[in-house]
């Protein structure tokens, strides 16, 4: 019976932390960008698209909703728990030669895509959840071009 008690109480104990690291949908409507489908595509498709004209918008609402708990607010901060996402593009950003610029910029979404879907799980412990079939795709580019607007 103490046992029961004993797991009872670990069980609870763990909830808060559990809760955390479950990754919640935004209520933001993803149907206002230009619609990308259900396969993930392998770089950001708005980057050069003037129709995705509200996606920096777009994304600021959805990043400070599903990211902003761990990655800080409004991507404003180096002192969040987790990355401070405006430094992913630095290097690319310095890059002067166009098609270098685009081929680093093209690896960087690759990675940032697969870190969103996939998360961050690291010898079994989740340091971020995956948001694969949580997060439209469009969100996600959305949120990749305003952290990127507010990179210095
Ligand atoms: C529960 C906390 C948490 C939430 C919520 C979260 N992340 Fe993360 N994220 C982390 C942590 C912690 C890391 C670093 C993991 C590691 O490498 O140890 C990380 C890493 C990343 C990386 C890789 C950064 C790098 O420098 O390699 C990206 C990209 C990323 N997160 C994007 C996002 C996006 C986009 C969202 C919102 C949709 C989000 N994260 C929500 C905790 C979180």
């Amino acid at each position: 019976m103490s046992r029961l008690l004993f797991s009872l109480f670990l069980a609870l104990a763990a909830l808060p932390l559990a809760a955390d690291e479950v990754a919640v949908a935004p209520a933001v409507d993803a149907g206002r960008l230009p619609p990308l489908g259900a396969a993930w595509l392998a770089a950001n498709p708005y980057r050069q698209q003037p129709a995705a004209g509200d996606a920096v918008a777009i994304g600021h609402d959805a990043y400070n909703q599903a990211c902003a708990r761990c990655h800080g607010a409004d991507a404003a901060t180096n002192a969040a728990p987790a990355p401070d996402l405006r430094k992913l593009d630095r290097a690319c950003r310095r890059i002067a030669d166009p098609e270098l610029k685009a081929w680093c910029q093209r690896d960087n979404d690759a990675y940032f895509a697969k870190t969103v879907r996939r998360g961050k799980i690291i010898l079994g412990v989740t340091h971020m959840p995956p948001w694969e079939g949580v997060l439209a795709q469009e969100l996600a580019w959305a949120i990749q071009l305003f952290v990127e607007s507010r990179a210095r």
